[in-house]
């Protein structure tokens, strides 16, 4: 068995941070995305990994992964010119999968308590393909399931218009080396990519077997600004334990499970958790409530900070209220002194600043 990640694509939802950082290198709770995915493929037990990259942040990419021997794996990358869908990306691999049954994980997805039982289930079978679902309020933003009434899967249909069911195609999926000749066999949709929906789907004309399986935990997608403070959220409060290595003066309360990084220090404020704040911050007279997480080198002066994600080496100095909010590396957010009305930006492209 090996596995395929899919870390390449264009970002285009989550600029302007995907300007410079791959999407799937965004931290949640301070650790990136490929990281989490990475620990839930290795602990499935495979150790041939494929790691599909774009030209534009292979770099930086190979340089968070290294060779995979972190997580006690191999890793083989393999550069996709251009993103022109998931299952050109399988195409692309086709080298390094060889007849392999695989499990391709989609690098920005994260999912509650792992895959190993799916992984187990699917090898015990060894169905054509097994597919994850998840019900979702809005199918049609995603691929959809249609099942019949025992469960049996009918009809996939990428994004459909008029969905049939509410079951949405997780990022996440087990084929057999069939899906190649399948893959053969489909063209480019509207949106000019080849869809794995459609391969899947055409395993389904051929008569082969499909299984699925119904997720009950959370899923994750983490494609735009919403998704990714949900991730945050939802990350710190399954995930987050109390761990205090930085320093906490007397004048300041720490509430909850926060984590607090070795040579932060924590001055005349109250934290309040689940936050996790990473190495090297500084923390003064301010108000850190839950649901925030903050990256190395960042210094927070006199401001009151919620439900957000802050970069490395930011600075946000007297805000009376930032929430909902997604700062990237290095910005700085200030407020100058009293009775200065005017509004003073110098920011990058594809920004949203909302007053
Ligand atoms: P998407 O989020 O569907 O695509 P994208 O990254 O191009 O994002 P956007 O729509 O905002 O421009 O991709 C899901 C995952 O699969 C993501 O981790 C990127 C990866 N991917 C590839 O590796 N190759 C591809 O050709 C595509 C389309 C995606």
């Amino acid at each position: 068995m090996k596995a395929l990640i899919l870390s390449g694509g264009r970002g285009t939802r989550l600029k302007p941070l995907t300007n410079t950082i791959a999407k799937q290198l965004l931290p949640v709770a301070n650790k990136p995305i490929l990281h989490y995915v990475m620990e839930q493929v290795a602990e499935t037990g495979i150790k041939d990994i494929g790691v599909i990259i774009s030209p534009e942040t292979g770099d930086k990419i190979k340089e968070a992964l290294g060779d995979g021997d972190r997580w006690n794996t191999h890793i083989t990358f393999i550069t996709q010119p251009q993103p022109l869908g998931l299952a050109h990306a399988v195409k692309t691999a086709r080298d390094f999968l060889g007849d392999s049954p695989f499990l391709m994980f989609l690098g920005d997805n994260l999912i509650q308590g792992g895959i190993a039982d799916f992984v187990a289930e699917f090898e015990k079978h060894r169905p054509s393909a097994l597919v994850l679902l998840k019900e979702v309020p809005d199918p049609r933003l995603f691929g959809v399931a249609e099942l019949d009434g025992s469960g049996k899967v009918v009809r996939l249909v990428e994004k459909p218009k008029e969905p049939r069911s509410n079951l949405a195609l997780v990022g996440i999926y087990l084929f057999s080396s069939e899906i190649h000749q399948a893959i053969e066999q489909i063209s480019p949709s509207w949106r000019g990519e080849l869809e794995i929906t459609d391969a899947i789907q055409r395993l389904l004309d051929d008569g082969k077997t499909i299984h699925t399986h119904i997720l009950k935990g959370w899923w994750l997608d983490t494609g735009k600004k919403d998704d990714l403070l949900e991730a945050n959220r939802v990350v710190l409060d399954d995930l987050l334990r109390r761990d205090i290595k930085g320093e906490v003066d007397e004048h300041s309360q720490v509430i909850g499970r926060v984590n607090v990084g070795e040579g932060t220090r924590v001055e005349n404020s109250t934290i309040r958790g689940p936050v996790a704040i990473a190495h090297s911050c500084l923390i003064k007279d301010s108000y850190i409530g839950p649901f925030t997480s903050i990256g190395a080198g960042t210094t927070i002066e006199n401001s009151s900070i919620e439900h957000s994600v802050i970069l490395e080496g930011c600075s946000v100095c007297h805000i009376e209220r930032l929430a909902d909010s997604i700062i990237g590396r290095s910005a700085r957010v200030l407020k100058q002194g009293r009775g200065f009305k005017a509004v003073k930006l110098f920011i990058g492209d594809d920004t949203e600043i909302v007053l």
